[in-house]
Formats: C-alpha cells, structure tokens, sequence
C-alpha cells in the first residue's frame, strides 16, 4: 500500500487530523486537512473535534495545539523539530526580566515555549500582532518577545515605544539585502513581499509587509505578475497552487549553513514520519498541567480579541 493510502486509513480509523504549517514539504501541505499560519493553525486546534491532532509544524505550534485541547493526543512527527526564535527566549531570563518590569504588560508572539506564554499576558502572531497592540490603550507600557525584527515594525506602524526581547529567527533574520536587490535588478517588474519577521533594511524596501496568510493574500488580489517572497521557501508550493500564472522568487540568504532559504525544522518533518507518529502514537506532547493552565490564558485573550475584530 502507498504511504499516503496508509496514512489516510490511519487517521480515518483513529479520528485523527493533520495540521500543517505553510513552511512544511509540499507534499505534507498536500495531504493535510488544514494548512495555514500560526494564526490559522491555533484557531483550527481550538476547534477541531478529532481525537489525534498529528501537527506538522515545530515544537511550539504543538505545544499550543496541547494547551489549547489538553483532552487531545497531540503527536509532533519529530519532537527535534525545535525553533531558533523561541530557543532565544530562555524561561528564567525571560522571567528575570519581565520582574525588572513590574508595571509592563507582556505580550509574545506564539513562536515561544509555553513557560514562556506562562509569564505573558496575551499572546500575538504575525497575523495580529498590530490589532492587538492596538487594542491597549496607548499609554499602556509593554513588553514585547521574543522577535526583535517584528517588534521593531509593530513599534514602526503603531508609534508604540515597546520595551523589545533581543530574539530572532535564523531564517528570517539571515536574508540578504545585497542579493534581494540583485534580484530586484534582475527582474525589475517584480514586487517585493516580506515577512514582518526580517530585517528592518528589508522591510523598508518591500512593497508589502504581513505574515504568510497575508503575503499569499498580497499575491491573490494584486494585478503584478512576479514576486520576490522573503521567507521560509516552503509558502512558495501554495503560492504557486493559488497563482498558476504568477512566477515567483525565494530570496536568497547569507545563511552560512545552507545558503538557502529553508527552515532546517520545518524540513524535519517528512511522510513517513507522519505515518509512523500516527501507527504507534508516538512523539506525544505532554506538558505540566499548571504551566499548560497558565499558558491557556494568554492565547484565549489572543483568540478572543482576533475574533472580536473578525482576524
Ligand atoms: P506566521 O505563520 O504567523 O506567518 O509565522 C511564521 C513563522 O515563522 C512560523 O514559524
Ligand atoms: Fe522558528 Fe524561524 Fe523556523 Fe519559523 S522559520 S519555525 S520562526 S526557526
């Protein structure tokens, strides 16, 4: 039997549901029952009502699908699956620093550990992060984590003044300026979309900022016909399904380790590992019941503002 045959059984006879992040192989994205950003995805794991959630993504997205249905086996297909930016916010320094800053409120972004959501009053994405520093009152002081690129342009859009986490992302942060505008010289019709996650010089020079919903979003309504697409190369199978017309390129990286514009943990996951995960329920995520409650809370607030304002 085929892999994608077996797996198809499997998750009909154990209830289960595959969730996918746009970063993923595309050829995960194309069997999985729901693919989409951070946002998306945490929105569709409050909701779903199967048994198994198979998450096909990296460490924390899991960890926030568990905290949101703790009732629900939650399987990672490789728990190395980790996350550079969230692995840049340790929990004690983390919490040495939010108790310098008693009267600030904490906001941080999903890409964190759940210790991490433990200490924080609401959590944003990409999708939202804007939306929700705009629903504190201005004069509220606030510290936001762990990126430092997509605080920095949340302080740039809003005119907030956040007290900003020195984090980032390996993939994100390592783009290379000089070879997005040789390619921009290279293809000078083409439009330049960036991920909020990037460079502030990257940002400047882009025509359209937002997180990867909002990018593929860019590439659906826009009248242009090529794109230069700063982030993780893995939104390119979507945007190329959506946009069969549209010619699309990655932008190249100063990433010594690959040159490339792949995240290494994304790319962990695999079909095979899939099936595996799902016959033998393992790689659960399991999570200390009193850090998983106080984890809750912030995301809750996060969904329930997002739904508030129709996100
Ligand atoms: P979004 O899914 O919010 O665009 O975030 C991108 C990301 O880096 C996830 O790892
Ligand atoms: Fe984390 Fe960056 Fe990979 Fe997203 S792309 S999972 S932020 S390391």
């Amino acid at each position: 039997m085929e892999i994608l045959e077996k797996i198809n059984q499997l998750r009909k006879e154990k209830n289960a549901v595959i969730l996918a992040h746009y970063y993923v192989r595309s050829e995960i994205q194309d069997i999985a029952d729901f693919v989409g950003d951070s946002l998306a995805l945490s929105q569709e794991a409050a909701k779903t009502d199967a048994d198994i959630i198979v998450f096909s993504g990296v460490h924390f997205m899991a960890e926030t699908a568990k905290i949101l249905s703790p009732d629900k086996k939650v399987l990672l297909p490789d728990l190395e699956a980790g996350c550079s930016l969230a692995d840049s916010a340790p929990a004690d320094e983390f919490e040495k620093f939010v108790k310098e800053h008693p009267e600030h409120l904490v906001i941080t972004y999903v890409n964190t550990t759940a210790e991490i959501k433990a200490l924080s009053d609401i959590t944003c994405t990409s999708s939202n992060a804007k939306q929700i520093v705009e629903s504190l009152p201005k004069e509220q002081k606030i510290i936001f984590a762990p990126d430092k690129n997509l605080g920095n342009y949340i302080n740039s859009v809003t005119g907030r003044n956040m007290l900003l986490w020195d984090g980032e992302c390996h993939v994100h942060d390592q783009f290379s300026l000089e070879g997005i505008l040789k390619l921009k010289e290279e293809h000078p019709e083409a439009k330049i979309i960036a991920h909020p996650e990037s460079r502030k010089p990257i940002l400047l020079i882009a025509d359209h900022v937002g997180s990867t919903s909002s990018l593929l979003k860019f590439t659906q309504n826009d009248a242009g016909q090529e794109y230069i697409v700063v982030t993780e190369s893995g939104i390119l199978h979507e945007m190329k399904l959506k946009n069969p017309e549209k010619t699309f390129y990655i932008a190249p990286s100063d990433n010594p380790e690959c040159m490339c514009s792949d995240c290494n943990f994304m790319k962990l996951n695999s079909l095979e590992k899939i099936y595996n995960c799902l016959l033998y329920e393992t790689n659960e995520i399991n999570l200390d019941k009193e850090i998983s409650e106080k984890a809750k809370k912030p995301i809750v607030r996060m969904l329930e503002i997002s739904e508030k304002l129709g996100l």
